[in-house]
């Protein structure tokens, strides 16, 4: 696939096939995800990969209850208000086979290179006809002593993308973008 035909056709997916995504297939995007640039080349990045239904499913429902507890539904963002709103039936990772979790020990600009890597990951994966979508939803709980410890980091790490993927059922489609706010000093 052409460099800017991926980035420009990459779209975040929200709905997956029950076809399992294979191991060494996910360590690869874990490999593309290394490759991003980093600050001084920390590298300073952990990848946790999470393939059990029941720890997702898990997560989802302790993300929605603590999200029901911490949200300010005055100044949430609207998907946030309607993932809030959505029922029991609403899952935060869309029953996607699979979370591919990047987190840091934190430094500086850890969070960017954390970022960087996971648009690698976004990227390789939709190379790949693989479906993903960074899940900030999830973010809050992970964040807590019960998530950190639900998916094994230490309490010094730093939860920052949650990464479903698998592949995708159906068409996802476009999402338009505005004209880009750019101005020129010559
Ligand atoms: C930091 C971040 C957090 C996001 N959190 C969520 C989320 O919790 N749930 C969700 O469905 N999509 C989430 N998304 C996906 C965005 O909604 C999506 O990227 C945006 O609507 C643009 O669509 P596209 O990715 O298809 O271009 C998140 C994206 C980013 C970058």
């Amino acid at each position: 696939m052409e460099l800017m035909d991926a980035i420009k056709h990459r779209r975040s997916v929200r709905a997956f096939t029950d076809v399992p995504v294979a191991k060494e297939v996910l360590l690869g995007l874990v490999d593309a995800a290394i490759w991003a640039p980093s600050a001084n080349n920390t590298e300073n990045w952990h990848f946790t990969i999470i393939q059990n239904k029941a720890l997702l499913d898990r997560i989802s429902e302790a993300t929605k209850a603590h999200m029901q507890k911490v949200t300010d539904l005055a100044t949430a963002g609207t998907r946030v208000r309607q993932h809030l709103h959505a029922g029991p039936d609403f899952h935060v990772f869309y029953h996607a086979p699979a979370v591919i979790l990047i987190s840091t020990i934190g430094g500086d600009f850890a969070v960017e290179d954390a970022a960087l890597a996971a648009e690698n990951l976004m990227l390789a994966a939709h190379g790949q006809g693989l479906g993903t979508c960074w899940i900030g939803l999830a973010q809050k709980w992970l964040e807590t002593a019960e998530g950190k410890r639900a998916v094994e980091i230490g309490p010094r790490y730093i939860p920052v993308a949650p990464i479903i993927v698998g592949t995708p059922k159906g068409e996802t489609p476009p999402v338009p973008r505005k004209a880009p706010l750019a101005r020129w000093i010559d």
